[in-house]
């Protein structure tokens, strides 16, 4: 396939302040005169923004490595997973057509893709909210046939749940992605006949289809405000490098709940509050950051809540951790991470095997 630059192009391109800082922390990674080792993820970072690489965003790139713009397009047109094209303003829709998926039914999923979006790989659809192509197997082999559409994988597809999760997407939905008949990651169709022990107290989803779903933004084109800026490698705290998220838009009016509704709800949510500081004990915290799960930004949000030590956090009962798990973006991580053990050992001065790794590396999760 002939890959080119685009014969349209737009006038300009700029990364957005956050994407523009993370771009410079990633090229504080290589020493000096290997700059250009970080071109790949600057130009996926051009890619996440805007969905696709065009001629001004390759040239920046260049720019801010100090590369010539010839040698950033080589990358660029090399490989496939840059996309030189306009793709749609929802989504791009990558349709694998390797083996497995063939024969489990690819080719009715193109023949969907076709019909519903445009007639031939890399057109926009007619309202320009969507584009697809075929591409090379993307590893999901097991719940064939699959698609990758935005960050998120659609698996176990048959022509009906394909067409409507396109015609979703185009409504503004964000389809829950994942396998769409029912079974759980790649496990056999009618259900465990192994290890059957570990079938119970599992979320609703598998991991990475959760958090997903947590953040309900599979489609979401990246503008750095998502996540902290981290740079462990400029220094051992792993501080943000001064990230300032763009302020949020402001939300809409919740609708009135009646009174004695609101009442009840008011009362149940204070019996379930747990035990909050207005700061830390003797202004010491505790570096919550060693609990497995919790990064610098969770850490802040949880000393917002009023936690700042271990031994709170090791007597939440239930309720409780309900109580904090719906202030926090990802919800289920205080038992999915098991933060209540973590912290139980950590206050009783014991280790964590965590703990012991993010003091030795310096890294934390978030
Ligand atoms: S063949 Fe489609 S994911 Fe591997």
């Amino acid at each position: 396939m002939l890959r080119r630059l685009h014969p349209e192009q737009p006038e300009s391109f700029a990364f957005t302040a956050a994407n523009q800082q993370w771009a410079e922390a990633q090229i504080t990674k290589y020493p000096e005169g290997r700059q250009a080792s970080a071109v790949i993820p600057l130009l996926w970072r051009a890619q996440e923004q805007e969905g696709w690489l065009s001629r001004p965003a390759i040239e920046t790139v260049a720019d801010m490595l100090g590369m010539a713009y010839i040698r950033v397009l080589e990358v660029a047109s090399f490989y496939f997973m840059f996309q030189l094209q306009p793709v749609g303003s929802v989504a791009h829709i990558q349709v694998c057509g390797t083996t497995s998926c063939m024969i489990c039914g690819a080719e009715d999923l193109i023949a969907v893709c076709k019909d519903k979006i445009a007639s031939k790989p890399h057109e926009l659809s007619a309202d320009g909210k969507l584009s697809w192509e075929e591409v090379e197997c993307l590893g999901s082999c097991t719940n064939a046939p699959m698609a990758l559409i935005g960050k998120d994988y659609y698996e176990d597809l048959t022509a009906e749940n394909f067409g409507r999760i396109l015609d979703d997407l185009v409504s503004g939905q964000v389809p829950t992605p994942g396998p769409q008949n029912g079974r759980y990651a790649a496990e056999p169709l009618k259900g465990l006949t192994s290890l059957t022990e570990y079938d119970s107290g599992r979320t609703q989803y598998n991991a990475s289809v959760q958090l997903a779903s947590d953040l309900g933004d599979t489609v979401k084109r990246i503008d750095g405000t998502e996540v902290p800026i981290l740079t462990p490698w400029l220094g051992k705290d792993g501080k943000a490098a001064a990230t300032k998220a763009a302020p949020k838009p402001p939300k809409a009016p919740a609708p009135a709940k009646p009174a004695v509704k609101q009442a009840a709800e008011a009362k149940a949510a204070k019996e379930d509050q747990p035990e909050t500081l207005t700061g830390a004990r003797d202004g010491k915290p505790d570096d919550l950051k060693m609990l497995k799960g919790v990064g610098p930004k969770l850490e802040e949000t949880l000393n917002e809540l009023g936690f700042y030590h271990y031994d709170q956090i090791a007597k939440w009962t239930p309720e409780q951790v309900a109580w904090v798990d719906a202030r926090l973006k990802f919800k289920g991580r205080i038992e999915r991470d098991g933060w209540i053990e973590q912290a139980a050992k950590l206050a009783a001065g014991e280790q964590t095997e965590f703990a012991k790794r993010a003091k030795e590396d310096g890294t934390y999760e978030d």
